[in-house]
């Protein structure tokens, strides 16, 4: 906690570490209370720097010995400000040995060792590894680690830390110990350590080359009935890698380790993963289809990063994204691939462009706006944001784009080769993708360096006499904070034409025949594409698969529109024309709400949404996702001047005019979707439950009797929770008469499963009908607290970030509620309170009322003195 103005660092300012770290030998004395951390050192100049000093971080520890080359310092040969431990005059090489005292039992921040319901567990990204000993806490400061471990044998049985067990045995007093040894170069931010009470699944696995690996899922016990769907996404996971990037696994023992107490998803330690037990546990009782796929995916992600982060890591935090983007992108062509078909595909790929408008762009537009390479921050924990990782992943997909796929492997393969045990920047992935294909990348670098969502403006003008088409292409991009002027980028642009019998238009360039789609390459502000031999006016389908993370301007009409969305062959732009025309009736409604006018939806909306509900040929996932309107935030994004309460009523309205008018046919599609016998998370079974509980929720929204009935019929005999807590939500969020009574069911059947109380505030929280003054009487619940992350998320988050109506309420006591929880947040966990402070990034759009009561909230909030770094960086961007 600090009280002074905050640091801001900078990417210029990068300069070479002055020792590098041979070997690190760890000793733990765990206790609770009082932990005796005993670390030794072997260090050695860096020939690259021509700093001499040793620099070592260290943050809320206490430092009970240093000893240099066996002598212990005296307090004038060393200098201690702050967080920074610095050692004048040291010899070439050295040994340092440090002991450090520290009490994981009062650590509520979870960075460093903390307990978690009695077990010790680590997170040492970013910069954690300060708060367990003094290190040079810098990525690219690589050793070798071994790490001995001890503590009392009755409450901590499982020792566990990176790489392989090379010893373990009793000591006097009841405690026992393990060795461990990594026998990978690793940054300290990736070391991890587990002391706990835990059972696991265990397996042995062949890997490509024939050996055997170990894996294991460490849990609670009592939670061995939901490890099962982690373990087979970690075999899937490294089959996938083998199979598509020939990268196999490196170690004999691999364990992934959950805890109910973390601040993210999961994190990526060598050998070590520890998991959020929201992506590990599951089973048809208390997790949704939502949550399995999420467990695919972290799985994943976290397993792909023992390549892309691990053995080839980040030179310094600016170049986060050299991990992340690339991991995120690894494993959503995981996702991708596990499911299969195309469909499939494109429905996850609809998910992916949902995500990136939903949170990812108004990021880019707001206070927080940063490149995917970011030129300096305050707070590093901050920037661990949609930019980094799913921008940075359409970043990395667009090199696929260009490069083809076989292009984009050879990219990686160079990539391993040239940094395999390094630590590097995002430029030199780039270059590796370039040397590998013989392109010339270097406006691509933009992508990192240039903030904020390039908008791509397209023209077509059709030629009757010549049978071509000009399809003209220009870009611009907004400023952000601190880059008034932008550069063009590189952009991808997917393209293909649509003729009025609804088929592809085989394309032709100079001559040259192109198939359907081709990708166009938009580098200039401004270029004119000419297509050839085109037989009759078509419909241009443009940013086919969502090719580059922009917005695209063309002057559609309804009739192009309701053209693509019959007939587009590429089924991210069908989806795309749907959103386009529910947006344009969403936008006008959102108006006529605050202008008082009568509402009303016209007739052509919905036959096109009839005819997509009722179309067979389309898979119910597809449907699905058709059918699903725009989130009331990226209608904000539309708007001039935001008024929370208009956009709610305009989607409300079209929400309940879907369930009234196109009731049997919704009714129809909610009979023709069951998914009876043993419940099964596949492709096509997640898109049949999503697309009857979508039928559903539009069926309650219409307030109909019969859509409530068999809201309640499905809330009582579902024998799984997807469609347990698909019903308990129709029943809330249309205010049923039996919402309450249902609440208390399922409240009474899960109160044991922490993951479900969760749902249950989430769903209330959420919900247009809890202002307030309920959500601070749902904080007296003997089940919340604001110390575990995922209960304050449940609660506290959604309903300042997903129930608009009642946040945004006028006389601004939302605000004031935010404020007063981000301050009791912050602390105790500052890197999550940041998280919800940034409820508040787009105040400046919001009716001017409205503004006025946010911006004195922020304020509050900044004028505290004792205030972190995290939500300090946070308030004052706001506000500036
Ligand atoms: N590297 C982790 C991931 O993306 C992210 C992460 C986990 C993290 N825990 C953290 C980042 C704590 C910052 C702080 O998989
Ligand atoms: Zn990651």
């Amino acid at each position: 906690m600090r009280t002074d103005t905050p640091l801001t660092i900078y990417r210029k300012d990068y300069t070479a570490p002055s020792y590098l770290v041979d070997t690190v030998e760890l000793g733990f004395d765990l206790d609770p209370a009082r932990t005796i951390v005993a670390n030794r050192l072997t260090m050695r100049r860096n020939p690259a720097s021509a700093q001499r000093e040793i620099e070592l971080y260290g943050e809320d520890i206490e430092l009970v010995a240093l000893r240099l080359n066996g002598k212990a310092l005296g307090k004038r040969e060393y200098r201690l400000d702050g967080n920074l431990l610095r050692i004048p005059n040291a010899p070439e090489e050295v040994t340092l040995e440090i002991e450090t005292l520290c009490a994981p039992e009062k650590n509520t921040a979870l960075s460093g060792l903390y307990v978690s319901n009695g077990n010790f567990i680590t997170q040492c990204e970013a910069e954690g590894f300060r708060r367990i000993t003094f290190f040079p806490d810098r990525p690219d400061v690589m050793a070798k680690y071994t790490v001995m471990l001890r503590a009392d044998k009755e409450r901590y049985p499982v020792l566990l830390s990176n790489g392989n067990l090379v010893d373990e045995g009793m000591l006097p007093d009841g405690r026992h110990y393990a060795k461990w040894e990594d026998p990978f170069l690793k940054p300290s931010y990736l070391f991890a350590l587990v002391a706990a009470k835990l059972v696991c699944q265990e397996e042995k696995f062949k890997l490509a080359d024939g050996r055997e690996a170990l894996l294991q899922v460490w849990v609670e016990e009592g939670n061995l009935d939901k490890t099962d769907y982690a373990m087979q996404s970690l075999k899937k996971s490294i089959r996938w890698d083998e199979e598509r990037f020939g990268l196999e696994l490196d170690l004999d023992r691999f364990m992934i380790v959950a805890t109910g107490d973390f601040n993210m998803g999961a994190m990526e330690n060598k050998g070590l993963n520890i998991f959020n037990t929201k992506y590990v546990l599951a089973n048809p009782r208390v997790a949704t289809d939502i949550d399995f796929q999420g467990i695919e995916a972290v799985v994943g992600h976290e397993y792909f990063h023992n390549w892309t982060g691990n053995r080839v890591t980040c030179r310094d935090w600016f170049q986060l994204s050299l991990k992340e983007g690339l991991t995120v992108f690894r494993d959503q062509e995981f996702s991708g691939d596990m499911i299969g078909t195309s469909t499939g595909r494109a429905v996850n790929r609809i998910d992916q462009v949902r995500t990136l408008r939903a949170a990812q762009f108004p990021e880019d537009a707001g206070p927080m706006a940063h490149p995917v390479r970011p030129d300096s921050f305050v707070e590093i924990n901050n920037f661990y944001t949609v930019t980094v990782y799913e921008k940075g992943a359409e970043v990395v997909r667009m090199y696929q784009t260009l490069l083809g796929r076989e292009g984009f492997r050879k990219g990686m393969d160079l990539y391993f080769e040239r940094h395999d045990g390094q630590a590097v920047e995002c430029d030199d992935f780039r270059r590796a993708m370039a040397d590998a294909n013989d392109r010339n990348l270097d406006q691509f670098e933009r992508w990192y360096s240039q903030a904020g969502t390039p908008v791509v403006r397209a023209q077509m003008r059709y030629d009757e006499q010549q049978h071509a088409v000009e399809l003209t292409l220009s870009q611009s991009c907004p400023a952000t904070p601190g880059q008034p002027e932008k550069l063009p980028f590189h952009i991808p642009v997917a393209v293909g034409l649509v003729g009025r019998d609804g088929r592809d238009i085989p394309l032709v360039i100079d001559d040259q025949e192109r198939g359907t789609t081709t990708v166009l390459e938009l580098t200039g502000a401004e270029q004119t594409f000419r297509f050839t031999s085109v037989p009759q006016q078509p419909v241009p389908s443009i940013l086919r698969d969502f090719s580059a993370p922009v917005v695209l301007e063309y002057d559609y009409s309804d009739e192009d529109l309701l053209h693509l969305f019959s007939h587009d062959s590429d089924p991210v732009n069908r989806w795309e024309a749907g959103q386009r025309l529910a947006m344009e009736r969403l936008l006008r409604l959102t108006e006529d709400v605050t202008a008082g006018s009568r509402l009303q939806l016209d007739d052509t909306f919905i036959e096109a949404m009839r005819k997509v509900l009722t179309d067979e040929s389309l898979g119910p996932a597809f449907r699905e996702q058709a059918l699903l309107l725009p989130t009331e935030s990226m209608i904000a994004e539309q708007t001039d001047v935001v008024h929370p309460l208009s956009i709610h009523m305009a989607r409300q309205f079209v929400r309940s005019s879907i369930g009234n008018r196109l009731r049997a046919e919704l009714l129809a599609a909610y009979d023709a979707n069951q998914t009876p016998g043993q419940y099964s998370p596949d492709a096509e079974s997640i898109g049949k439950r999503a697309l009857k509980n979508l039928a559903l929720g539009y069926l309650a929204a219409a307030s109909d009797d019969e859509g409530i009935a068999l809201a309640e019929r499905q809330f009582d005999e579902a024998d799984n929770m997807t469609d347990r807590a698909a019903a308990l939500g129709a029943l809330v969020h249309a205010r049923a008469p039996a919402a309450q009574r249902a609440l208390q069911g399922f409240y009474d059947e899960f109160e044991k499963e922490a993951l479900v109380v969760d749902k249950w505030f989430a769903m209330q929280a959420s919900s247009p009908s809890t202002d307030v003054a309920a959500v601070r009487e749902l904080m007296k619940h003997p089940a919340f607290t604001m110390k575990n992350p995922n209960r304050a998320r449940s609660l506290v988050f959604n309903f300042c970030m997903a129930n608009p109506v009642q946040f945004h309420v006028p006389d601004g006591s939302g605000y004031a509620f935010w404020a007063e929880q981000v301050m009791a947040l912050d602390a105790l966990n500052p890197q999550v309170a940041a998280r919800l402070a940034r409820a508040m990034d787009r105040w400046r759009r919001y009716a001017p009322a409205l503004q006025a009561h946010m911006k004195q909230a922020l304020k509050q909030v900044n004028g505290l003195k004792k205030l972190s770094n995290d939500v300090r960086e946070v308030v004052s961007k706001a506000l500036a």
